[in-house]
């Protein structure tokens, strides 16, 4: 049986994947800092569906303090670690940029120094669409160039997987870098677009829609995110090209199928039986105008295709705000 780290368990697609893990019947040790970007309880709610869960313990450690980290990896012996925990988000990266410091730069060292010296089997790591910047060249393929980022965060998560190469390379690490295309579900996260325009729409406020609603959005249902992270596990990665001899690979997971902000809060509308009153406003600096993901590799490797509509997806989500946060829906 497995033993797999997952960082991040109480987050959104931590959560889910340890979900997923443990009815694989995976020994599962969850990490997470429970900090307070987003609302701590929410984070506590998922943490509590976990606990009690045959196979799974948890450690609140901050990914950042060396010494806990190091003494976590001697006292474990991980086959696998799923690298998830992270300061996720474009927007607040140009406010508080020390948090992705923390957490991305510093957090992953101690990551790729645990698994080097346990010899970890595997390291899958998130990374994020973020990283392709404005490429406009559609879809985006992990084989386009990736070195002109336009945030913090974009450049954090470029920054980890050249981090992870160079692990791979000296110290023969196994890693996989996952680039994440804008994820939505069930339990999902409250500084996300689809989740304040549910809490706005509901509350009877207006909601600001950015690049007056013309962006595009590869968005992504996490159950499909999920999936692709499993199989991805079980995918040890080979030296394979000629530039590079180390044991690394990077995948899209992306729903292949973009969609306009404008077009996803039409869909919220319908769930919800109401339709939203919009502030159009300009773009946001460090945002970009579309994502959209060639999933080829990934469908080639582990024989995996994102294809969750909005429809359904939105749906699903909206089912779950409304019972969870107990209010009702028109
Ligand atoms: N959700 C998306 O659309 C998306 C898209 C691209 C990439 N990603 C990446 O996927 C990963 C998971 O994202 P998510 O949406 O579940 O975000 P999330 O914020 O819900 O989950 C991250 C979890 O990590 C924890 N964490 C943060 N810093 C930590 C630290 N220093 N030490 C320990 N725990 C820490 C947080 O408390 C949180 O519970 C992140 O790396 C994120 O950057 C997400």
């Amino acid at each position: 049986m497995q033993k797999i780290l997952v960082t991040g368990a109480a987050g959104f697609i931590g959560f889910h994947l340890s979900q997923s893990l443990l009815e694989r019947g995976n020994c599962l040790i969850g990490l997470d800092n429970l900090n307070d970007y987003y609302d701590v309880s929410l984070k506590k709610a998922r943490l509590a569906q976990l606990e009690g869960k045959s196979g799974f313990s948890f450690h609140k450690l901050d990914l950042a303090n060396r010494q806990a980290i190091t003494q976590l990896f001697k006292e474990e012996q991980f086959d696998v670690v799923v690298n998830l925990a992270a300061q996720a988000g474009v927007r607040y990266s140009l406010q508080n940029p020390h948090a992705y410091v923390d957490s991305n730069l510093v957090g992953f060292v101690n990551i790729l120094e645990g698994c080097r010296h346990s010899q970890v089997k595997h390291l899958v790591f998130a990374s994020s669409s973020s990283v392709y910047g404005k490429n406009t060249k559609i879809p985006f393929s992990v084989d386009d160039n990736v070195d002109h980022p336009i945030s913090l965060y974009a450049a954090s998560k470029k920054a980890n997987e050249l981090m992870a190469h160079t692990y791979s390379h000296l110290y023969g690490l196994p890693t996989t870098g996952l680039r994440f295309f804008t994820v939505y579900g069930i339990w999902g996260r409250p500084d996300m677009a689809y989740f304040k325009f549910t809490k706005a729409i509901l509350a009877g406020e207006p909601i600001d829609v950015f690049n007056y609603g013309k962006m595009r959005r590869d968005f992504t249902y996490v159950d499909d995110v999920v999936e692709g992270i499993v199989r991805v596990i079980d995918k040890i990665p080979q030296p394979n090209t000629d530039m590079s001899t180390a044991p690394y690979k990077i995948y899209n997971i992306g729903n292949n199928q973009p969609v306009e902000l404008i077009d996803l809060i039409q869909v919220v509308e319908d769930c919800l039986g109401i339709k939203a009153e919009k502030n159009l406003l300009p773009m946001q600096p460090g945002d970009v105008p579309m994502t959209y993901a060639d999933v080829d590799d990934l469908v080639n490797d582990v024989g995996f295709r994102p294809s969750t509509s909005i429809d359904v997806g939105i749906q699903k989500f909206i089912n779950w705000y409304t019972s969870y946060y107990q209010v009702f829906a028109a």
